[in-house]
């Protein structure tokens, strides 16, 4: 009775306040976000042991030092709602409650996060928010959440900006800044709308771990990276700081080659994707770790110009040229080689003119001298006066960063 009216009077107290509701929390994602989440590899089988792993693993590995800041609880953590309408964890698997298991993260200098949905009940059956939405935000606060992946399951009759906007509206009501990443698939454009709304949308349906692959489910499919990545055109104008296109959590470390990972990195760094690993980070490879680490590859997805890049060139042959414009006048280039067959390039720079209507910035090599640095190789290899000559194995890339002389 006491907690109800602690409740009452907080929710009270938030209807009166003067803050100005119905904005986002600005300026918690201007650049794109950095994680773990456990969906991809764990699914449903979470528990409040795996998350206190799974943050001390990424201190250990590094992965804390090279930015990764949120760890997410996705889906199946939930219990019951109680006769007051509050959600509980479930008690089996979160014996220490939320709030403690939050104190743990924070205890490591990272950030908690948990998921819902907008209907009645998540993806995975469990209760979703509709209709507690400001009660499941002042929930949320008081275990301290600073991240919220709200999806889009069972929610018939429901307006999609409508919805989202309750629950971002109800998280600034709460008082407690939350990072909100919309879960809606893409199906009804949040790159339109989202950018009030949340920090960050997902433009597709579920990853999977592979290079190209779709795999059927019956009423929807999940796709490997590379459909993933190449399903939306012209959205990239909608990203910028504070508001992210989310071609979904990678899949790195969960079974596809190092070229194949190493190109899904390179090209979530190019089109400015959160960075949510989604593998088991308690047993990594040292390969994986090396990958998930690279500064100057996240660097690339983490500069401040904030602009998603864009795909230059592709041929019949599967190989693409990716672009993105950089903070003082540096470039990032990534060729990619989808095909099954290594791949020699020979490139005169100064045939490439690269222009990209957002930062209004044109790489053009006659105009400039730039470095190449290799990011992978961790080199500079040449400048861009020289041809760039190279060979990328299968499924591969080759990324470079144009740093302007
Ligand atoms: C949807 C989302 C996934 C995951 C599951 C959980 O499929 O797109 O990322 O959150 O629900 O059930």
């Amino acid at each position: 009775m006491k907690k109800f009216f602690f409740m009452s009077a907080a929710a009270v107290s938030i209807l009166l306040s003067p803050v100005a509701v119905g904005q986002k929390f600005q300026g918690l994602a201007l650049t794109p976000p950095m994680g773990w989440n456990s969906w991809n590899t764990f699914a449903c089988n979470v528990d409040e042991v795996l998350i206190r792993e799974a943050a001390d693993a990424i201190v250990a590995s590094g992965m804390k030092d090279a930015g990764y800041q949120y760890v997410v609880i996705d889906d199946c953590w939930h219990g019951k709602r109680d006769s007051l309408g509050f959600i509980h964890p479930d008690p089996q698997r979160f014996p220490s409650g939320m709030k403690a298991l939050a104190d743990y993260v924070h205890s490591k200098g990272l950030k908690f996060g948990i998921y819902s949905c907008a209907g009645d009940q998540t993806c995975g059956g469990h209760p979703g928010s509709r209709g507690h939405e400001y009660q499941d935000a002042i929930t949320y606060a008081q275990w301290g959440v600073d991240f919220l992946k709200y999806d889009w399951c069972n929610t018939d009759g429901l307006n999609s900006v409508g919805a989202y906007t309750t629950m971002s509206k109800a998280l600034r009501a709460a008082g407690r800044p939350v990072v909100f990443s919309l879960c809606e698939w893409g199906d009804t454009k949040p790159w339109e709308w989202g950018k009030d709304v949340g920090h960050l949308w997902r433009t597709t349906g579920d990853i999977t771990d592979c290079f190209d692959c779709e795999v059927n489910h019956g009423a929807w499919s999940s796709l490997g990276f590379l459909k993933t990545i190449g399903m939306r055109k012209g959205i990239r104008t909608a990203a910028g700081p504070d508001h992210w296109n989310d071609p979904d959590m990678m899949e790195i470390g969960k079974g596809m080659t190092q070229s194949e990972d190493r190109a899904h990195f390179s090209l979530w760094a190019i089109v400015a994707a959160p960075l949510i690993a989604g593998n088991d980070v308690r047993n990594m490879k040292k390969e994986t770790i090396e990958i998930l680490t690279n500064k100057e590859v996240i660097a690339v997805d983490q500069d401040s110009l904030g602009v998603q890049g864009l795909k230059y060139k592709d041929d019949e042959q599967g190989f693409e040229v990716w672009a993105k414009p950089l903070q003082v006048g540096d470039w990032a280039v990534c060729f990619l080689n989808r095909s099954e067959q290594k791949r020699k390039i020979e490139l005169d720079w100064s045939k490439i003119v690269i222009g990209d209507d957002i930062s209004k910035k044109t790489l053009n090599t006659n105009e400039a001298i730039f470095t190449v640095r290799d990011l992978w190789g961790k080199k500079n290899i040449s400048d861009t006066k020289k041809k760039l000559i190279a060979e990328i194995t299968s499924h591969d890339v080759l990324m470079v960063r144009l740093i302007k002389q």
